[in-house]
């Protein structure tokens, strides 16, 4: 808004009002009126290299970003950079790949080799992978300059006065994507978000895989956490822990801290990024602090880091984005069902010298050894969710109810029916229904109650004793056989889940209701896989 108010002041005429009109207005901002008042001759475009043109608008530029930037003045040039925002750059040698490409050397139209070479620009790997899975992750403050297909990196200088000197360039070697191009394919599935529910056996397979070792018969036998081996002894001294995220990766950290506080007797907490900041909350050099992203791009959660770090405290990173900004920016390294399993092995990890628990640690090891083929048994009940979808359909809200190990269940449930069905729905915690939302029961209100076999199963018992009471229309979560003694009356709708241990439950109830919000968005006519007003990364604040 800043640089906007000037722009008018100096009577530049805005065709929209995106914020991102302002940059290619501050280009002819800086050079022609910005030097001219600064008693230089910024007048001659061809003379100034485009470089130089971008990274003196980068330096009016606060805030995060990732620009691609092209300009009649230079036709065979293209210059790219980034602050905050992800970037990454593609390269694809036609003919053979070499392995030692170097950046400053190697990003030549034609390779050593003599074979020419297609770069890509992208702010996520998904848009590459099936070209190229050879690639730079481009930093912040940095340019990426092509010319006539050669390749050259600077890295911006704040220094005013050595601008018009050549930017030193940038030497770093290319990275390899690990992902495949199946990956960005729906295969025979009809909307991503379907492809992605079908494929939790595959990704929790994946999450353990190294890291839950095998024992015989079936049974596991310990966990290794590579990246985190060497930091153990310091996170079982500190005096907290505490996990912070947004949305989703909240969730996550949510529906596991039970068992983290139980395993490894540490107190622990829970940040939303955003607040964190808002509030600039306490962090001590005492404190591990772990950073749940999907994508490892969330800006809130980026910045959150920043924070924590610059308070001293030790900072972990659970994210399925290898190469991400958090995967690199914290001191070392899957969706929502991955990351529990995930923060579940740290619990155990984090808990492994204590002999009192080790039997409780073995039974939540064969678990989730266990895991893929229980939520491959639920993934067979989709005809039974659609069913329930259909029902519900028409229906302006939705409540869902949980507590205990199924804190976080009805608040991820919730999310996902309003972000993809446009449904609005609410996760309360049950132990807080007499305290307010009691008032909103009646016979239409549809309320799924999570009440799975766990140590809160007769209060859950009770809760929906007092919904049906108060005449609430009510579809109930239980434990498979449990339909009966959960509602002898047949008056509830019943959803039953294999059982597993309480601190991995979240995760088969959570695909349930996952189930439910596709097929609600679809029946609904709403957009799965781009749900109105949403980016699949927050890159921004
Ligand atoms: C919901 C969803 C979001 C993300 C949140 C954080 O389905 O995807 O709530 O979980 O924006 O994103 P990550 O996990 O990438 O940091």
């Amino acid at each position: 808004m800043d640089l906007k108010e000037t722009l008018l002041k100096y009577g530049f005429h805005f065709e929209s009002d995106k914020d991102t009109e302002v940059i290619p207005k501050l280009d002819k901002f800086v050079h022609d009126i910005l030097n001219e008042d600064l008693g230089s001759d910024g007048g001659d475009k061809q003379v100034v290299p485009f470089t130089q043109i971008v990274m003196d608008v980068m330096r009016q530029l606060e805030g995060a970003y990732a620009l691609i930037c092209k300009s009649p003045y230079y036709p065979n040039e293209l210059v790219a950079c980034k602050r905050g925002s992800p970037l990454l750059l593609g390269v694809k040698e036609t003919g053979d790949m070499r392995t030692d490409i170097n950046v400053e050397s190697d990003l030549s139209a034609e390779g050593h080799h003599g074979k020419p070479k297609e770069y890509y620009l992208a702010s996520d790997a998904n848009a590459i992978v099936e070209h190229t899975r050879r690639v730079l992750v481009i930093e912040d403050n940095e340019v990426v300059h092509m010319n006539d297909g050669a390749v050259h990196i600077f890295k911006l200088d704040s220094d005013k006065s050595t601008r018009l000197l050549r930017p030193a360039s940038v030497q770093r070697g290319l990275s390899t994507l690990e992902m495949e191009v199946e990956q960005i394919r729906k295969g025979n599935f009809v909307h991503f978000m379907q492809k992605e529910i079908h494929e939790q056996p595959d990704s929790l397979t994946m999450t353990m895989r190294g890291r839950l070792i095998r024992g015989g018969e079936q049974k596991a036998k310990g966990i290794l956490l590579g990246g985190l081996k060497d930091h153990l002894r310091t996170i079982r001294r500190s005096r907290r822990i505490l996990f912070i995220g947004c949305g989703t990766s909240y969730n996550a950290a949510l529906a596991a801290i039970p068992v983290v506080e139980e395993l490894s007797g540490i107190p622990v907490t829970m940040e939303i990024a955003s607040d964190l900041l808002d509030r600039q909350g306490p962090i001590y050099r005492e404190d591990t602090a772990i950073f749940v992203s999907q994508s490892g791009e969330t800006a809130d959660t980026l910045q959150a880091l920043e924070y924590a770090k610059s308070n001293g405290a030790l900072c972990v990173g659970i994210t399925n984005t290898v190469g991400s900004a958090i995967a690199r920016g914290t001191h070392f390294t899957k969706a929502y069902t991955s990351q529990i399993a995930m923060i579940v092995m740290l619990a155990l990890a984090l808990g492994d010298d204590s002999l009192s628990t080790q039997q409780r640690r073995n039974a939540i090891m064969d678990d989730l050894y266990n895991l893929p083929s229980k939520v491959r048994d639920v993934l067979k009940l989709d005809k039974d969710m659609k069913e329930l979808a259909a029902l519900l359909m028409d229906e302006q809200s939705l409540l869902v109810f949980g507590r205990g190990y199924n804190y976080a269940t009805p608040m991820e449930c919730a999310l996902k029916v309003k972000e993809v069905s446009l449904m609005h729905a609410e996760g309360i915690v049950a132990g807080e229904m007499k305290h307010g939302p009691l008032a909103l029961v009646d016979e239409t209100l549809p309320i799924i109650v999570i009440a799975t076999r766990d140590a809160s199963l007769n209060k859950q018992q009770s809760v929906i004793q007092q919904l049906k009471t108060r005449k609430g229309r009510l579809i109930v979560m239980c434990t498979e056989g449990d339909a009966e003694f959960m509602c002898p009356d047949r008056t509830c709708r019943i959803i039953e889940v294999p059982k597993v241990q309480d601190c991995l439950q979240p995760i088969i109830n959570i695909v349930r209701l996952q189930l439910l919000a596709y097929h609600l968005t679809v029946f609904r006519g709403f957009n799965v896989d781009q749900p109105r007003n949403l980016a699949k990364s927050v890159t921004t604040q």
